[in-house]
């Protein structure tokens, strides 16, 4: 295994900006876990009228049509066969099915392998809900990124509105609430603080501060 940089924290806490940003400076790939989740619910958002009609399925039809999936990652972008996904991805329906479907052992033990794949081939800077727990336990280094609820739904509010997304405040605070609820009351793989993560707290920090602080601190322990 190369060098992972494990990167957990929930939504809105600044975790794919931070991660793509350390692995710029440090030469590493970005592996985006959550586009993944998020290509397989898009898959199904397509393939069935609604997600209740996959969900009424018994298991072994769910199991047939998650290993149908032909999933790609490659240099951020994320593609089902070979259809580049990854705007069509971030649209708000799209996250609400990905925080259930994530939920599902199928779905996880599906992307398992997937996602380890990519540290057999290069140094990662991996982000997640449970890259420091689950999927690189034995990461080289790992980090909790946190921010107040308040903090995390004004960035996720206008980070839709710059892509272009008719949203309002509210609607994002109660879409972080309950993407929070799921992420981490889930029993397979939630959301936690692992014991050996370095924690930060980015309300009140930059981005750019995060980073700093982030890239610190792997050249101090290297
Ligand atoms: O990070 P994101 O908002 O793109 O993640 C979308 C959803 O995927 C979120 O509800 C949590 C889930 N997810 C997960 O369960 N495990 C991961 N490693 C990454 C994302």
């Amino acid at each position: 295994m190369k060098k992972v940089i494990a990167i957990d924290g929930p939504s809105g806490a600044g975790k794919s900006t931070v991660s793509r940003e350390v692995a710029k400076a440090l030469g590493f790939q970005y592996l985006d876990t959550g586009a993944l989740y998020r290509a397989v619910a898009y898959y199904l958002l397509k393939k069935f009228n609604h997600i209740n009609d996959f969900l009424s399925l018994n298991e072994q039809e769910i199991e047939k049509e998650i290993k149908n999936i032909k999933i790609h990652y490659k240099n951020g972008r994320v593609f089902l066969s070979d259809e580049d996904v990854s705007d069509l991805i971030r649209d708000p329906k799209v996250g609400e099915i990905t925080s259930q479907i994530s939920m599902l052992k199928v779905v996880r033990d599906f992307l398992l392998p997937i996602q380890r794949n990519f540290a057999k081939e290069a140094n990662i800077v991996a982000e997640g809900r449970d890259m420091t727990t689950v999927v690189f336990p034995d990461a080289w280094k790992k980090f909790y990124l946190d921010a107040s609820t308040e903090i995390r739904a004004k960035r996720r509010f206008e980070q839709l509105i710059k892509s272009g997304k008719n949203i309002t405040f509210e609607e994002a605070l109660k879409d972080v609430i309950e993407r929070d609820k799921k992420d981490s009351l889930r029993e397979i793989s939630p959301l936690r603080i692992s014991s050996d993560a370095f924690y930060i707290d980015t309300s009140e920090l930059t981005l750019q501060e995060v980073v700093s602080i982030v890239l610190k601190k792997v050249a101090e322990d290297a």
